[in-house]
C-alpha cells in the first residue's frame, strides 16, 4: 500500500492474483464506471469526462474522477489541483475537490507539472491497476474515467480490468475525427465494453455578437456516425470560449453555476441519459 507504489515495480503471478481480489472488492462497492474515450486527441475527452463528474457530484452523488492518461493528465489542471493523494493510516485517499468528487491523476504524482512519464506498456498497465487497487474510492454511485486518445495500453487496461465500464465515445463534428471515432466503437465491440453512446463536442458555436450560430467545425456528423454505426447520440455540446477560458485557469466549476449557458442545458441532457440507460 501506498502512494509510493503508483508506477513502481509490475507485480509477480501471486501479488497480481492477490490484486486482482483487491480490485474487485474495490470495484464491487462503485456502481456505475462510466470510461470517457475517443479515437482522436483533442476532443474535449477530459473536459468532457471533468465536467460530467462535477456536474454528477453537484447533484449529489458520490463521484471519483479517475485520470488515466498518464503522459498527458489534464485533469489535475482543469481543477486546479494543487494538492496531492491523502494518505491517512497508510491508506491512500483520493484528493478531494469536494464532498462528493474525488480525483486520482499522474499529475498529482509528478511533483514537476513539466515532468515527462516515459514508461513502456507493462508499467501503465500496473500504474491503472494500482489506481484502483491501492486508491481507497470507497461507495461511489460513479467512477469517471478519462483516458488519452486511441486504443492502446490504457483503454485496453480499463477493459481488462473494469468489466462493466461503459464507454462514452467523444467526437468533434468532422469526418477527420468521426473516422478515429468508428475505431473507438469497434474496440468497444472487440472488447465487450457496453456503449453508452457517443457525445459530438465542440458542435457549432454562437456568435457572441450577433448570436447566430457558426458550424465551425460543423455539425451533426456525430448523429450521423451515431445513426450508421448503431449507438445513440447522448447529446451535442456547442463551442463555448468560457470553456477554454476556465479549463486554462482550472476553474470549470465556475461555469456550472450558470444554468442558463448552452453547454449547460447540452450537459444537463447528457447527464439524464447517462442516468436513465444503465447497461445493467
Ligand atoms: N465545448 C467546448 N467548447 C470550447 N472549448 C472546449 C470545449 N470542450 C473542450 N474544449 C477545449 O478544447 C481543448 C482540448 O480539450 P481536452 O484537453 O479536454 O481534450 P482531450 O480530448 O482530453 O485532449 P487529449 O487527447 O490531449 O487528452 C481545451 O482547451 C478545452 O478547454
Ligand atoms: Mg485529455
Amino acid at each position: 500500500m501506498g502512494g509510493a507504489r503508483v508506477g513502481g515495480t509490475t507485480p509477480g503471478d501471486m501479488e497480481r492474483a492477490e490484486q486482482d481480489n483487491v480490485i474487485k472488492s474495490k470495484l464491487g462497492r462503485i456502481d456505475r464506471k462510466i470510461f470517457v474515450m475517443s479515437g482522436k486527441g483533442g476532443v474535449g475527452k477530459s473536459t468532457v469526462a471533468a465536467y460530467l463528474a462535477l456536474l454528477l457530484s453537484q447533484k449529489g452523488y458520490k463521484v471519483g474522477l479517475m485520470d488515466v492518461d498518464l503522459h498527458g493528465p489534464s485533469v489535475p489542471l482543469l481543477f486546479n489541483v494543487q494538492g496531492g493523494l491523502q494518505i491517512v493510516d497508510n491508506v491512500v485517499h483520493p484528493y478531494r475537490f469536494s464532498d462528493h468528487l474525488g480525483i486520482v491523476s499522474m499529475g498529482m504524482l509528478l511533483g514537476d507539472r513539466d515532468a515527462a512519464v516515459i514508461w513502456r506498456g507493462p508499467l501503465k498497465i500496473s500504474a491503472i491497476r494500482q489506481f484502483i487497487s491501492d486508491i481507497e474510492w470507497g461507495d461511489l454511485d460513479f467512477l469517471i474515467i478519462d483516458s488519452p486518445p486511441g486504443t492502446g495500453d490504457e483503454p485496453l487496461t480499463v477493459a481488462q480490468t473494469i468489466p462493466d465500464a461503459e464507454a462514452v465515445i467523444v467526437t468533434t463534428p468532422q469526418e477527420i475525427s468521426l473516422a478515429d471515432v468508428r475505431k473507438s466503437i469497434t474496440f468497444c465491440r472487440q472488447v465487450h465494453m457496453t456503449i453508452l453512446g457517443v457525445v459530438e463536442n465542440m458542435s457549432g458555436l454562437s456568435c457572441p455578437y450577433c448570436g447566430k450560430e457558426i458550424s465551425l467545425f460543423g455539425k451533426g456528423g456525430g448523429m450521423s456516425m451515431a445513426a450508421a454505426m448503431g449507438v445513440s447520440l447522448l447529446g451535442e455540446i456547442p463551442i463555448d470560449p468560457e470553456m477554454v477560458k476556465m479549463g486554462d485557469k482550472g476553474g470549470l466549476d465556475r461555469l456550472t453555476e450558470n444554468v442558463d449557458l448552452e453547454i449547460n442545458r447540452a450537459y444537463d441532457g447528457i447527464i439524464a441519459k447517462l442516468i436513465n440507460n444503465r447497461s445493467s
